[in-house]
């Protein structure tokens, strides 16, 4: 069996045939780790994840979870073999109540054990469960984020993927987000976290990759991408060296 839950090697991706936009992309996560991947726009980073996902066309490479290929898997299929991807926008129907998000999630089980489920993502983010029966549309950003990690966590996946959840949120609900992220990670999940707030995402993540011209250039445990003077001054906003203020 493979160490990693996920594990994606020398990956080539893109939208039109002569125009990869992954280039030999390789990285991995294991479970209970929260791996963070990083970069500057256009890198690729929402590719690689769309990649993963079934949702980009492969070209050459490998994905694959608890060491099962996955890689031409169409995206509906994913969940079912234990991936969980929540997208950037439109990670929520608007119109539904909270209630009818949850239970809408594919492959979330029936009766009892689907109530189940929903009672364990209340559970998790109580705000939530006080607003059940409220349209999804109504919610706060915050919340509607944690309804779109619920709605994920409903097909009890293994591996989970997030494309910047922290967008658009204030510094402290950022910090309760990834403090749930944190919960979930505890449960043994592997979360592949993309994200642009290398501050908040290195603190709390693992190990942490940085994507540059769909590859990964840097790659290590999340403390020393952090103070790794090459890597702040490039894609970290110069936040890190020698200053002892921005550890994380
Ligand atoms: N749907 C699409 N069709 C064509 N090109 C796209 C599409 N989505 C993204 N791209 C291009 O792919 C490259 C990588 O984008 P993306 O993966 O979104 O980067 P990141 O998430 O790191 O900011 C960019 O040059 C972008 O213009
Ligand atoms: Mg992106």
């Amino acid at each position: 069996m493979s160490a990693f839950a996920l594990e994606v090697a020398d990956l080539w991706a893109g939208y039109e045939p002569d125009l990869p936009i992954l280039r030999g992309a390789s990285i991995r996560a294991a479970a209970g780790e929260i791996v963070v991947l990083l970069g500057p726009n256009g890198a690729g980073k929402s590719t690689l994840v769309k990649a993963i996902a079934g949702l980009v066309a492969i070209s050459a490479g490998r994905t694959s979870l608890d060491g099962a290929e996955i890689t031409h898997l169409p995206a509906h299929l994913m969940v079912r073999h234990g991936l969980a991807y929540v997208p950037q926008t439109d990670n929520v129907f608007v119109a539904m109540t909270v209630d009818e998000n949850l239970r809408l999630a594919a492959f979330a089980g029936a009766g009892a054990e689907r109530r189940a489920r929903t009672e364990s993502v209340y559970a998790l983010f109580s705000e939530l469960a006080a607003q059940r029966r409220r349209p999804a549309g109504h919610l706060s950003g915050g919340q509607r984020q944690m309804l779109a990690i619920g709605r994920a966590l409903m097909v009890r996946p293994r591996v989970l993927i997030l494309d910047e959840p922290s967008a658009g949120l204030s510094p402290r609900l950022v910090e309760t987000v990834f403090a749930k992220l944190a919960e979930i990670r505890a449960g043994g999940i592997a979360i592949l976290l993309v994200e642009q707030n290398a501050r908040a995402a290195l603190a709390i993540g693992d190990r942490a990759y940085v994507l540059v011209e769909g590859r990964e250039r840097h790659e290590g445990p999340a403390a020393s991408l952090w103070h790794d003077p090459e890597v702040a001054r490039l894609y970290l906003g110069g936040l890190a060296a020698g200053d002892s203020e921005s550890t994380p």
